[in-house]
């Protein structure tokens, strides 16, 4: 209902001006003018929106609010336009405005909406591209369930921003160079040399045990660090030897990932960390133009603005280590520059978002600031760290397998689907279905994975959150299968003999409802805009879900204590409307969150 609010807003401001015009034009020579302060009603039986913009005037203006709010309703009640939107305003409280649109406007907005499919979102005329920077998972080393949330969550945000008209970029920052490298090749010479110069010589299982040996090596053995530092600087220094072993470990590693993108439907464009190694120096050179740069102990660094570690002094981000040798930081720095970046080499991105762990908070924050300082963010541009909390086991610890291993993303989605899979064998024998094994692997194959999905964006991704399959299984609650299932439920509707598709394109009849869960699940399939336009400017996917939710508990509601099929008309064709319309919304609701949804289940 976002176009309606805007109309409100406007027809509200107009009488609060007719009558206080001095009030008026001493708020516009001060800032934008007055402010109806137009927003959802806090409850149903306050209507569809409350007014709170007389309040604020009550100290200027010197009288009671409720009076002030007297005076703009009488205003509102002489526009004809406001009066064919809404019925009579009602004043409540210390002066708040409540507002009730008329059933038939409502209606109509329902019609509206059958008739469109965007379902009365807008589309960005040409918006500016954005970045988003997800999953991201380190060469050599397995992707862990951090990373499957950065996935999760980053493809939803951009699939938002996609359907609104974005232009994205998807942006897959492996960590591909730095020193992990040059222990990993140095190791892998006296091991395992085949590994470097053929493909599949080793698996990624291999891999990953490898990189463990390498690493606790280089933590003990200081000839061994030695030789890795020079083999690094060999691979960025372009030697054609390590880098054929580089582009080895990375193809590996690189197809292992992708088989778990497409599991999840999940596109992504690799630019790792490695193709920001020639705009490095460039960061270095840009930073010292600015008078940034400060040398200190032998590195390179800026220190940060309002920022100090617990000896009070101002903490650095280091871009150059005293051995000449780049870092994490110095390449997200690169990487801001380039996204940023307006001329052929750059991305000409308006708005970059990073979708990590909450651990990286603090190295998001210093490179921000150190990229605002040397100027590579444009006025309008938006730097957005996304952060999520940990994936914890139901014992509310760090999440493990049994044996006390790192848990396999491989593993813990077949484990959702077989569990789904084993549910839904279960069901079919207590409902007494017999269906074939395309049919079964389907459903597990979409619930399972849904599943994962669904319970990693419906909770907010801020604080940590427990992984448990029961949990996410379950067919009641805020799940998946919850969601999904009132799709089936619509779809079987249809199937029994409600036409759901000519509903939508007969027009002409204007749509009736007089039963309050009728009115109940209009208003909340209005809301579906404004749900959208605040999950792209808060990047919370979680307020997605818990609005389809609520739509599917509404729908449920109104489909167990309204008859539909059995109806007489005009109320049948206006309740199978609804439930076309319902079913529509779902869909592209879990479709923004990377869910496709099933007829039968
Ligand atoms: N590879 C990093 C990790 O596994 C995440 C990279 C996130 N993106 C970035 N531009 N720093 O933690």
């Amino acid at each position: 209902m976002l176009r309606i609010a805007e109309t409100l807003e406007s027809q509200l401001r107009a009488a609060m001006e007719r009558a206080f015009p001095d009030a008026a034009a001493a708020a516009r020579q001060a800032g934008p003018g007055l402010d109806p302060q137009l927003a959802p009603a806090s409850k149903p039986e306050f209507g569809d929106f409350q007014a709170n913009g007389a309040l604020p005037l009550a100290k200027p203006l010197g009288q009671p609010p409720r009076k002030i709010a007297e005076a703009v309703v009488e205003q509102l009640k002489a526009d004809p336009a406001f009066n064919a939107l809404c019925q009579d305003p009602q004043i409540a409280g210390p002066g708040f405005i409540n507002l009730t649109l008329k059933p038939e406007r409502l209606a109509a907005e329902v019609q509206v909406r059958l008739g469109d499919q965007r379902l009365g979102v807008p589309a960005v005329e040409q918006g500016a591209p954005v970045v988003v920077d997800f999953s991201s998972p380190n060469i050599a080393k397995e992707m862990h369930v951090g990373h499957l949330r950065s996935t999760i969550i980053g493809d939803s945000l951009a699939r938002v921003l996609e359907f609104r008209g974005h232009p994205v970029l998807r942006l897959n920052h492996v960590g591909d160079w730095g020193t992990q490298f040059g222990m990993l090749i140095t190791h892998l010479k006296q091991v395992a040399p085949e590994a470097l110069n053929t493909a599949d010589a080793v698996d990624l299982g291999d891999l990953v045990a490898f990189y463990r040996q390498a690493k606790q090596r280089f933590d003990e053995d200081e000839t061994f660090q030695t030789t890795s530092r020079e083999e690094v600087v060999k691979l960025q220094g372009g030697d054609p030897v390590s880098l054929k072993a580089w582009g080895l470990l990375c193809d590996q590693s690189r197809r292992e990932f992708q088989k778990i993108y497409d599991r999840l439907d999940i596109r992504l464009s690799e630019r790792g960390e490695s193709f920001y190694n020639p705009y490095l120096e460039r960061v270095v050179a840009d930073l010292d133009a600015a008078g940034l740069l400060v040398v200190d102990d032998g590195a390179r660094c800026v220190f940060l603005e309002g920022v100090s570690g617990k000896d009070g002094k101002p903490l650095p981000v280091i871009v150059q280590k005293s051995d000449g040798g780049f870092n994490y930081a110095t390449t997200d720095l690169a990487a801001i520059r380039y996204r940023f970046g307006a001329d052929p080499e750059g991305d000409a991105a308006r708005r970059v978002i990073y979708v990590t762990d909450a651990g990286q908070a603090n190295h998001f924050a210093g490179v921000f600031q150190v990229a605002r300082r040397a100027g590579w963010v444009p006025e309008d541009g938006r730097l957005e760290h996304v952060p999520f909390g940990l994936v914890q086991g139901e014992d509310g610890k760090k999440l493990k397998t049994r044996a006390g291993d790192t848990v396999r993303l491989r593993d813990l989605l077949d484990e959702a689907v077989e569990r789904a899979e084993a549910d839904l064998r279960r069901r079919l024998e207590e409902e007494g279905r017999s269906e074939d094994e395309a049919f079964i692997q389907q459903v597990a194959t979409t619930v399972g994975l849904a599943a994962v999905k669904y319970a990693d964006l419906s909770q907010n991704r801020i604080t940590n959150y427990q992984f448990s399959f029961d949990r996410m299984l379950a067919l009641q609650g805020n799940t998946a299968p919850y969601l999904l299932y009132a799709v089936v439920r619509i779809a079987g509707i249809a199937r029994k003999g409600g036409d759901l598709e000519a509903v939508a394109s007969a027009g002409s009849e204007p749509l009736r409802f007089a039963e309050p869960q009728e009115w109940a699940l209009v208003r909340e399939l209005l809301k579906f805009d404004a749900v959208i336009a605040e999950v792209e400017e808060e990047l919370l996917p979680n307020r997605l879900c818990t609005y389809l939710f609520e739509l599917s508990q509404v729908f449920n509601r109104f489909y167990d204590q309204v008859s539909v099929l059995k109806a007489e008309e005009p109320a049948r064709s206006s309740r199978l409307a609804l439930c076309r319309l319902t079913a529509d919304t779902l869909k592209l609701g879990l479709g923004l969150l990377g869910i496709p949804t099933l007829e039968r289940m």
